[in-house]
């Protein structure tokens, strides 16, 4: 069984609203995955289906091989959460709070365990301080901690990276790729933010209106890649579009471009001939206000998904 949690057909309604529609996904052992939406779309209560905390309408979703409608309590062995907020005793230490958490659980859990998952996120120096003493970002970590408790080979976590900054974010990512990598586990990280979780997955999955939209496989590309790149698609955005346009046929005829609006020209070309085509516009004195690669746009294609569900709420509201 190679996959870690498989998805399938899940809906849930409540009343007469269908809050998740049909959503199949299957995620892969040591795989992480995002799941992308804007504020809304369905994530957490998918994450809470998943967990056991709420049971579906229909369609089932199988941890390590095992129903969680039919296995709930073997199921919830499998894996780790962070679904709201973690609550910790603020007035005691994280080994404290750690300790006290593990009593709680049905497995015996001793003392090296508690210090190994505290070696995982990086608390060993601060554990024994006060929970009150914490940064967001260690909060998160002993959130974390506390979910590895019990050595989940299932994590899932709702907007983990809510309210932390840029530092606190990479941090986090580090942890989460290195229980990936170090520990194989499977991971499912929320997020409304592509910009916080796209480093830290594999693959996301977008989902809106309790659809699964879309999922796109994260591509790492290393800077030798973007080196020997072939030509791709680049899209400036200038003064004007067309004027721009006439001027590049001229000089560069051979040049495939097309325009986009009054503003905006795409051109197929490599590193090479963008530099010449910026060089011939502005020997021109054309203004060119930004040139970006419109492959490395899943950012805009996600903003695209949900400007669309943002103007057909508009467009319902200004009836
Ligand atoms: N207990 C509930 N009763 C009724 N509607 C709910 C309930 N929980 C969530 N919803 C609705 O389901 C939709 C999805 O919510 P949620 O899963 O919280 O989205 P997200 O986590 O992606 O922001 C929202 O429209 C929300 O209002
Ligand atoms: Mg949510």
């Amino acid at each position: 069984m190679s996959l870690g949690i498989q998805l399938k057909n899940v809906t849930k309604k409540i009343g007469s609203n269908t809050i998740i529609d049909q959503l199949s996904l299957d995620i892969h052992k040591g795989e992480v995955v995002g799941l992308l939406g804007p504020n809304g779309a369905g994530k957490t209560t998918t994450i809470r289906m998943m967990v056991g905390l709420m049971k579906m309408t229909s369609g089932d979703i199988l941890i390590d091989g095992l129903s969680v409608s039919e296995k709930r309590s073997a199921t919830a062995q499998k894996l780790g959460a962070i679904v709201e907020n973690p609550d910790f005793y603020s007035y005691m230490s994280g080994l404290d709070n750690l300790r006290y958490f593990a009593k709680l659980q049905d497995k015996k859990i001793g003392r090296q365990t508690i210090d190994e998952v505290v070696s995982i996120v990086g608390l060993t120096e601060s554990i024994k301080k006060k929970v009150k003493t914490y940064s967001l970002g260690m909060k998160q970590r002993l959130g974390l901690a506390q979910s590895l408790l019990h050595r989940p080979k299932v994590l899932i976590l709702d907007e983990p990276t809510n309210g932390l900054d840029p530092a606190g974010i990479r941090e986090f990512r580090e942890y989460i790729r290195r229980l990936a990598g170090e520990q194989n586990m499977t991971i499912v990280v929320s997020s409304h933010l592509l910009s916080e979780i796209e480093l830290m997955c594999d693959r996301v999955a977008i989902i809106q209106n309790g659809r699964l939209v879309r999922t796109e496989t994260i591509k790492e590309t290393s800077d030798q890649e973007n080196l020997v790149k072939p030509s791709s698609q680049v899209v400036m955005e200038l003064a004007d579009s067309s004027k721009a346009e006439q001027i590049l046929q001229e000089k560069l005829p051979t040049l495939e471009t097309q325009s986009r609006g009054q503003r905006e020209l795409l051109i197929q070309a490599d590193k090479e001939t963008t530099a010449k085509v910026i060089h011939l516009l502005a020997v021109q004195d054309h203004p060119i206000y930004r040139v970006r690669d419109s492959q490395q746009s899943l950012e805009d294609r996600f903003l695209e998904i949900t400007d669309e569900k943002g103007e057909a709420y508009a467009d319902a509201h200004s009836q």
